[in-house]
């Protein structure tokens, strides 16, 4: 089936789906096609900031759509609005036009205190530098995020403990950040990502301070996350052969999604090297 999913598109998915979002002049080309596998839909997103006199434009009439489960990379030069549209996704800004819709809830009409429960109950964010809490261990950091979603000891499925294992770190529980290596505080950032539960992961450059292999121990973290509980990730980053590894990878130019190429076979993290 041809949609009309974003025409500038070298790739467009397939997908038997609902159409939403006519074009203007009532054309009848769909810009937006969503499925109940459909978790993340952005429909003619704006950016811009106004910085003094000017206005940048971090985000020009983006459509978008991201299903549950997949394990997509986004590329794309400096200030092509890569960390933007993270941001708009995982409710830590807002679209100065347009709709953002994940899991069913439509932030972009969110006010602060709706978008902070929200990243709170469905996103877990890995960010470049890390962002622990330098005065908590590695377990108390976890802990913090647990009982921010009121997963607690007692109350969830999971401990800190249990998290920090998944991702290696089953023996750096009482380390506090600057005890730990900068993958391992990564590693660390990844288990309080998951401490949530959420419905979807966020990477910007997770692994982007990291030498090779402590990013790999990072990326894998990642992987088996997405491959053993289904999860939606989502990471931007500048090491283009990591995009082996995704479902779909999405090129970002000039604020709008100029390519999305489909992987038929994504390899594992162990498969590739940058
Ligand atoms: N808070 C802001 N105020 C003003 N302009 C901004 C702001 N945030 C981003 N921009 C501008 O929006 C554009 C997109 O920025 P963004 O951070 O999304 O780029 P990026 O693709 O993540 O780049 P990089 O790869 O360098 O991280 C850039 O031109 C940037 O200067
Ligand atoms: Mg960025």
């Amino acid at each position: 089936m041809q949609c009309g999913l974003l025409d500038e598109l070298e790739v467009c998915e397939h997908v038997q789906g609902t159409c939403v979002g006519e074009e203007p002049g009532g054309g009848g080309m769909p810009k937006v096609v969503t499925t109940e596998r459909s978790l993340v839909v952005l429909e003619d997103v704006v950016k811009t900031y106004r910085m003094g006199e000017t206005t940048v434009t971090a985000l020009n009439h983006t459509d978008l759509v991201l299903d549950r489960g997949e394990f997509v990379v986004i590329l794309g030069p400096s200030g092509s609005g890569k960390t933007t549209l993270l941001n708009l996704i995982g409710g830590i800004d807002s679209p100065s036009e347009g709709r953002v819709v994940v899991d069913g809830e439509d932030i972009s009409r969110y006010g602060q205190r709706e978008l902070t429960l929200f990243r709170r109950r469905k996103v877990g964010f890995v960010f470049q530098f890390f962002n622990l809490i330098p005065t908590l261990t590695a377990r108390e950091n976890v802990d913090f995020a647990l009982e921010l979603t009121r997963r607690h000891d007692g109350h969830g499925k999971l401990t800190a403990a249990d998290l920090l294992a998944k991702v290696g770190l089953a023996e750096r529980l009482d380390h506090f950040p600057y005890q730990l290596s900068g993958g391992e505080q990564q590693r660390v950032a990844v288990a309080r990502a998951l401490a949530k539960d959420p419905a979807l992961i966020l990477g910007d450059e997770p692994t982007g301070n990291l030498d090779f292999r402590t990013g790999k121990l990072v990326l894998e973290a990642l992987h088996e996350v997405h491959v053993a509980s289904g999860k939606t990730v989502v990471i931007v980053t500048h090491n283009q052969p990591l995009a082996a590894i995704a479902d779909r990878v999405l090129h970002l130019r000039e604020g709008r999604v100029s390519q999305i190429e489909v992987n038929a076979h994504p390899l594992e993290p162990e498969g590739i090297e940058w």
